[in-house]
């Protein structure tokens, strides 16, 4: 990978204002980091205040609604999100997947929106155990990633995939980078063939269980080019480690 490695922190429903103080430790230490691209996805109701504590690293939502605005109580549009500071939304994270629903076809409409709206998406992937252990991974990432994608080869750049096994999410447990590195070199020809040249630009973020402990190794597989962190995100303290992790890999 030639860009620096992207390490996108997604805080999930945890926070209120006391918070900030971590984002604000976060935003200062990154100033000192300057080869790993950092992130912040805070819940809707702190990504303004965030983007006014922080003002190096990125910060975007966790989600957006598909359309424009309208009756769609208790929703928050791409524009809105934007509005409120966020530069980039998650779109298709396994637990919106799995706790409301979201099909492919819908992750793909909000992946649109966003991009309309002038944001970058990072669309998120990844099997269940059961679908790993009877050797559906590949396939089920594959079906995944062709209903979600964005369409059309000039939005590849305003694209990040992660691919997160949902076993591996808040669980402890991670795959090894052998099997990471495997299904990142698969999700790399899926993008090739959905965005031809520029799908080989996409970064492709591991996520699942990463922790200061375990960084280095999982964030040097082949085709990593970074990492979605969610528990380890909480304190700057573990972040930091993680992001450090990731400014001294090799290859950059
Ligand atoms: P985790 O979550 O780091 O707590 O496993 C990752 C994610 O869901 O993005």
């Amino acid at each position: 990978m030639t860009t620096r490695p992207y390490i996108v922190g997604n805080w999930k429903m945890h926070g209120t204002r006391a918070m900030l103080a971590e984002a604000r430790a976060i935003d200062r230490a990154a100033e000192r980091l300057l080869k790993v691209e950092v992130a912040i996805a805070p819940p809707f109701t702190l990504i303004h205040a965030t983007r006014k504590e922080a003002t190096l690293i990125a910060i975007g939502a966790q989600d957006c609604h598909p359309a424009d605005g309208g009756a769609h109580t208790g929703d928050i549009s791409a524009a809105m999100v934007k509005d409120a500071g966020a530069g980039f939304t998650i779109v298709g994270h396994s637990e919106r997947r799995a706790n409301h629903g979201e099909s492919n076809e819908l992750v793909k409409r909000k992946a649109h929106a966003a991009i309309d709206a002038g944001m970058s998406v990072i669309v998120c992937v990844g099997e269940t155990e059961a679908e790993r252990d009877s050797g559906k991974a590949a396939s089920v990432v594959t079906r995944q990633l062709n209903g979600s994608l964005p369409d059309g080869d000039e939005v590849a750049d305003k694209v990040t995939v992660a691919y997160e096994p949902v076993w591996a999410i808040g669980t402890g447990r991670t795959p090894t980078p052998d099997d990471i590195a495997d299904m990142h070199r698969h999700i790399r020809k899926v993008l090739e063939k959905a965005y031809g040249d520029a799908g080989s630009e996409v970064r492709i973020l591991y996520g699942g269980s990463v922790k200061p402990e375990n960084a280095a190794e999982l964030l040097s597989a082949d085709e990593v080019g970074g990492a979605l962190v969610g528990g380890a995100s909480l304190s700057a303290e573990s972040f930091l480690g993680i992001i450090m992790a990731a400014a001294e890999d090799e290859r950059e």
